[in-house]
């Protein structure tokens, strides 16, 4: 879809005019359409309730050919949460009427901020205009020749407006391309295809370096723990790292992907029902995938190192048992209890290895315990770390962002769950009591020397409609903020 600003209605012909309509009253103002929504109201009861939504065709003005009435309620209940809902049912009123060229007016609500306004126009159509057909034979694309004005009375915020579409155009960008890598079956997603994939997309330049531990490098400094995970799987495992590097003198901030391309737990063996939800594990890799591509578009003047930490969890003679006991690479050994804890496995031996990038913040992502989606449902990401300021700004920047994430207490007194008779740690807890924080709990075991955050989106990550980006906005978000601090 195009995105355009529209400094004067009288321009240009539009085949649709998208208007937004308080409930119950009418603008003073003296546009022409005024008399269409008198109009609307009359003859449809139209009252502009929020959901409701309709379309006037053929209104024979000079320039607009149909009108698009959105409701949004009541004028002093509108808040930008609410506005969220009704693009998205903009989106799918112009959706359902293919219209092509559509003037969008939004300076009659109270809320102002165009930029703002324009952004998520912008990021949410992209969001719902989403399909993942490349598997399938017939592809029934909605076209995406629709142009889009945004009506922009002043044309000395032309500037600031252009900025927004901008941003939000790389923004749903990153976000588009970590859905299609996430929605991409396991039997072609492996750690090598996604490995393909980051190559083709970012290129290296002298900002951006992408490199990989392989198999050979990973059995030679010890990360065996990564290496149990595998085991099974004729995949190469690979941790593949981005390094975005725009400012020297600062220390990294580092952001950590699971990518587990498929969990079938191991000997502990999933159930069969839903199982194929498992190829989304990778998620936490692909949200990185995407945060990289953006930072790296929007060229923020920070350094970032992205790390995919790619494997499979498989089932064969050569498996990890539950009962084997393995010397990760911080030299610490973990008892393996439950061969379906293998996130936390690959993830400890990463945040140990990343400790030669002396870290200033890290930050890991992964579709980790069953559990973050009984305790906070569909749409609530999980934030558990060992550092205040670190949790404010991610929570700030999710609030920024309209994204949800709540912080879960790391407390230790659930330490004891992971005692172990003959190793240092068990990999999990026996009692089945939260789970999301006993793994954070493993986790943090191996990140005492930095300042650090794991964010659990094992509820988030995917929907019914499959990838949904998440947690993509909150970290951009969060990283444009310690950017703009400096
Ligand atoms: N990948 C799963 C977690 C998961 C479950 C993500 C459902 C998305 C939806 C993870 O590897 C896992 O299996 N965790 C176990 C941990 C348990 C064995 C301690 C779980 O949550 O059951
Ligand atoms: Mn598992
Ligand atoms: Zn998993």
């Amino acid at each position: 879809m195009k995105y355009n600003i529209e400094n004067n209605i009288n321009n240009n012909k539009y085949e649709c005019l998208l208007l937004n309509i308080y409930q119950n009253i009418i603008d003073n103002n003296n546009f022409f359409y005024n008399k269409y929504i008198l109009k609307a109201k009359k003859k449809y009861n139209y009252k502009g309730k929020i959901n409701e939504n309709i379309i006037i065709n053929n209104i024979n003005n000079n320039n607009i050919d149909n009108l698009i009435l959105i409701g949004c309620g009541k004028k002093e209940k509108l808040n930008k949460k609410i506005f969220l809902n009704i693009i998205k049912n903009s989106f799918y009123m112009i959706k359902k009427n293919n219209y092509k060229n559509i003037l969008i007016i939004f300076n009659n609500l109270n809320i102002k901020n165009n930029y703002w306004k324009t952004f998520n126009y912008i990021n949410t159509f992209e969001y719902y205009n989403y399909n993942f057909n490349k598997f399938k034979t017939k592809k029934y694309n909605l076209k995406n020749n629709k142009n889009i004005y945004f009506y922009i009375n002043k044309k000395k915020e032309n500037n600031n407006i252009n900025l927004a579409i901008n941003n939000a155009k790389i923004i749903s960008l990153g976000i588009k391309k970590s859905r299609d890598l996430c929605n991409t079956p396991p039997n072609i997603c492996n750690s090598k295809y996604i490995y393909k994939i980051i190559k083709k997309n970012i290129k290296n330049n002298n900002n951006i370096k992408i490199s990989y531990l392989n198999k050979k490098k990973m059995k030679e400094i010890g990360m065996n723990a990564y290496l149990s995970v595998n085991k099974s799987s004729s995949n190469e495992p690979l941790a593949i790292i981005i390094n975005y590097n725009k400012n020297n003198k600062e220390k990294p901030i580092i952001l950590i992907g699971k990518g587990i391309t498929f969990d079938t737990g191991g000997i502990s063996i999933k159930p069969s029902n839903k199982m194929w939800d498992m190829k989304y594990d990778m998620s936490g890799a692909s949200s990185v995938y995407g945060i990289l591509y953006i930072i790296s578009k929007l060229k923020l003047n920070i350094n970032v190192i992205g790390i995919l930490a790619c494997a499979e969890n498989m089932i064969d003679k050569n498996s990890t048992r539950p009962g084997d006991v393995i010397k990760t690479l911080s030299k610490k050994t973990v008892e393996i209890i439950n061969t379906d804890a293998e996130g936390r496995l690959i993830l400890c031996d990463i945040l140990s290895y990343i400790n030669k990038f002396n870290p200033y913040y890290v930050i890991d992502i992964a579709t980790l315990t069953g559990a973050c989606l009984i305790s906070l449902g569909p749409k609530i990401n999980a934030l558990l770390t060992n550092n205040k300021k670190l949790s404010k700004k991610i929570i700030s920047a999710s609030k920024e962002s309209m994204n949800n994430i709540w912080e879960l207490p790391l407390f230790n007194e659930y330490n004891k769950y992971l005692k172990s008779n003959i190793a240092d740690i068990k990999n999990c807890s026996e009692t089945p009591y939260a789970g999301t924080i006993t793994a954070a709990c493993f986790l943090s075991y191996f990140t005492k020397k930095y300042k650090w955050a794991h964010i659990d989106i094992a509820g988030t990550a995917y929907n019914k409609n499959g990838s949904t980006g998440q947690p993509i906005c909150i970290i951009v978000q969060f990283l444009i903020n310690l950017f703009n601090k400096k």
